[in-house]
C-alpha cells in the first residue's frame, strides 16, 4: 500500500490562508513603525544624543603605544602618586593612557571645559575603561589606538575602574583622572573620589 506523502501541492489543514484579522494588521503596522523609529535613532543618537563616541580606531603596536605613553608622561609630568606620574598636558594636546595588568598609566590631570584628544590602548589583554562615579565606559583593546575627543564637563578627582575581567589583579586595577575646575580651585587630592558640579556625563 502506498503511504500518502505531503507535498507543497496539497494545502496543509488549517486556517493560515485566511485573511489576517484587522487587529493583527494594526499590530504588525505598529511593530513595523517602531522598528523604523529605532532604526532611525541609531544614526541619530550617534550625532545628537552623544551616546556613542565618534572615535577613530587605528591599528597600533602595543609596545610602540606604551613607549609613546612613556614619552608623553615624561614630557608633562608634574608629580607622582605612589610611583605613577601625574601628567598635566596642555589643553588641545594628545593625551595617552595605557591600560596594563594591573594599572592605568599615567594619572591624568586635565582642565575642565578644555578639549583633549585622548588615546586609549592596552599593553597586554583587554581592559575596560570605566570612569567612576560617572557613566563613561570604553573597551580598551591591545593593538588598537582608540582616539576620543574629550572635554571634561565636571571637575573632581575621578577613578578609572577596570570593568573587563583581565586577570588575578583585575579588582585592584584602579586609575586616576584629576579634573581641575574652570575657576582654578584646587581639587581634593586623593583620599576618595570627589566630584564638584557637572552633570552625569
Ligand atoms: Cu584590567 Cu580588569
Amino acid at each position: 500500500m502506498l503511504t500518502k506523502v505531503h507535498t507543497g501541492l496539497d494545502p496543509v489543514p488549517g486556517v493560515w490562508w485566511q485573511r489576517a484579522h484587522k487587529a493583527e494588521k494594526i499590530w504588525v503596522g505598529i511593530a513595523f513603525a517602531w522598528c523604523m523609529v529605532l532604526f532611525a535613532m541609531m544614526p541619530l543618537w550617534h550625532w545628537k544624543g552623544g551616546q556613542n563616541p565618534s572615535g577613530v580606531r587605528t591599528r597600533v603596536d602595543p609596545q610602540a603605544f606604551y613607549a609613546r605613553t612613556l614619552r608623553f608622561a615624561a614630557e608633562y609630568r608634574v608629580g607622582d602618586d605612589r610611583g605613577i606620574p601625574i601628567v598635566a598636558p596642555p589643553p588641545g594636546s594628545d593625551v595617552y593612557l595605557t591600560a596594563m595588568s594591573f594599572q592605568w598609566y599615567p594619572i591624568l590631570r586635565l582642565e575642565e571645559g578644555k578639549e583633549y584628544m585622548l588615546h586609549l590602548s592596552a599593553l597586554d589583554v583587554n581592559h575596560g575603561f570605566s570612569l567612576y562615579p560617572l557613566n563613561v565606559n570604553f573597551a580598551v583593546v591591545p593593538g588598537y589606538d582608540y582616539a576620543l575627543r574629550v572635554t571634561p564637563t565636571a571637575s573632581g578627582d575621578f577613578r578609572i575602574v577596570c570593568n573587563e575581567f583581565c586577570g588575578i589583579g583585575h579588582h585592584t586595577m584602579v586609575g586616576r583622572v584629576i579634573v581641575v575646575g574652570a575657576d582654578g580651585a584646587p581639587v581634593a587630592d586623593n583620599a576618595r573620589a570627589a566630584v564638584r558640579g557637572g552633570g552625569d556625563r
